[in-house]
């Protein structure tokens, strides 16, 4: 099956870099929001990367309108009408997600994959949702997207090898290096770091050091291009808490307990980088 139409529903840090990098690969690309402010957002993004990526020589000017011609914004998810695969991200909640996959599940062609960039949530879940498990699947892009190169692709108990098939191609077609996962709480990706973020957070918890020394400890002394609580600001501490209490229901193991710290940060509001606060000010 031949995927060339492409809506993207969330238009934050994750769906924006989505896509902008299916328009930079000839796809035809919807990207909705419910907020119409997140959506110009998104959009303005994506235009102000591919400016950069023009002015750095790294992009043509044409390879731009073309990119720019590709995709168009909406707040109507019927739209979803149209297209081969519909990628979904929207908040990491079971609820949403599962309440957005039947609406879209009645809105769909007969033959659309429905995907979705959950960070950890159960994809079987997700497809049992809908009259069309086999045809849901796990595309979990990181972030900024637009950079890195892995899509952890991930089968529900339901996915069909047809559906694995068109998704792992598709992830090479917008330049992408895939890796089959099974469905188990946090995948590969995060069953592995977000731990090491949470244990990060208890550091500060435990007054062991401060956010900055964490930081300096983590890419001086292992060489991470960020620390682990700059990349819990940059990927949003909601989203690591979803995600650790996504670990600790899954598995039912207190090792996986989100820190009371990480808690606390999100109850405030200051959820990192996207509100301008988290374990660092990014207010100008
Ligand atoms: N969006 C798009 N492009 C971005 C970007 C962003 N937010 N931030 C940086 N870039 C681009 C820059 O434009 C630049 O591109 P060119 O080389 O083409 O000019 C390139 O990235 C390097 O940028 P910088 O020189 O400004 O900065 P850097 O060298 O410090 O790299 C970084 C920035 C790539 C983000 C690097 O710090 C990094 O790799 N950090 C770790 C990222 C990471 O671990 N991501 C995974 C998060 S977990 C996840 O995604 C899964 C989940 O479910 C939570
Ligand atoms: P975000 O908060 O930046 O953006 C979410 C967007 O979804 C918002 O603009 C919101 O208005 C929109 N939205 C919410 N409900 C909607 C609905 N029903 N219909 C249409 N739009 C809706 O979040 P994000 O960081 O982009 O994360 C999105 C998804 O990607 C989550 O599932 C997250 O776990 C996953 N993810 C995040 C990262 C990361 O580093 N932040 C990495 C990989 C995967």
């Amino acid at each position: 099956m031949a995927i060339n139409r492409v809506m993207v529903i969330g238009a934050g840090q994750m769906g924006a870099g989505i896509a902008q990098v299916f328009a930079q690969n000839q796809f035809e690309v919807k990207l909705n929001d419910l907020a119409e402010d997140a959506l110009t957002k998104g959009l303005s993004g994506i235009e102000k990367r591919l400016d950069r990526a023009v002015e750095k020589g790294k992009l043509s000017e044409q390879d731009k309108s073309q990119a720019w011609q590709n995709l168009s914004g909406t707040t109507d998810m019927n739209d979803a009408g149209a297209c081969d695969l519909v990628i979904e991200a929207v908040v990491e909640n079971m609820d949403v997600k599962t309440k957005l996959f039947k609406q879209l599940d009645d809105i769909v062609p007969a033959h659309t994959i429905l995907a979705t960039n959950t960070s950890s949530l159960p994809i079987t879940e997700i497809a049992a949702a809908t009259t069309r498990p086999s045809q849901v699947i796990g595309m979990h892009f990181m972030n900024p997207v637009p950079v890195m190169k892995l899509v952890e692709i991930i089968r529900a108990l339901q996915t069909s090898d047809e559906t694995y098939q068109v998704i792992e191609d598709t992830a090479k077609k917008v330049n992408k290096s895939p890796v089959e996962v099974n469905d188990f709480p946090g995948f590969v990706s995060n069953r592995v770091l977000m731990p090491m973020i949470n244990e990060a957070i208890y550091t500060v918890y435990e007054g062991v050091a401060s956010p900055e020394d964490v930081d300096t400890v983590m890419k001086l002394g292992t060489n991470h291009p960020m620390g682990p609580l700059t990349l819990a600001d940059f990927i949003g501490l909601d989203t690591c808490l979803y995600i650790m209490e996504v670990l600790h229901d899954g598995f039912g193991d207190s090792k996986y307990r989100p820190c009371p710290l990480l808690r606390k940060y999100v109850k405030a509001g200051w959820i990192g980088k996207k509100s301008g606060r988290g374990f660092y000010s990014y207010e100008q």
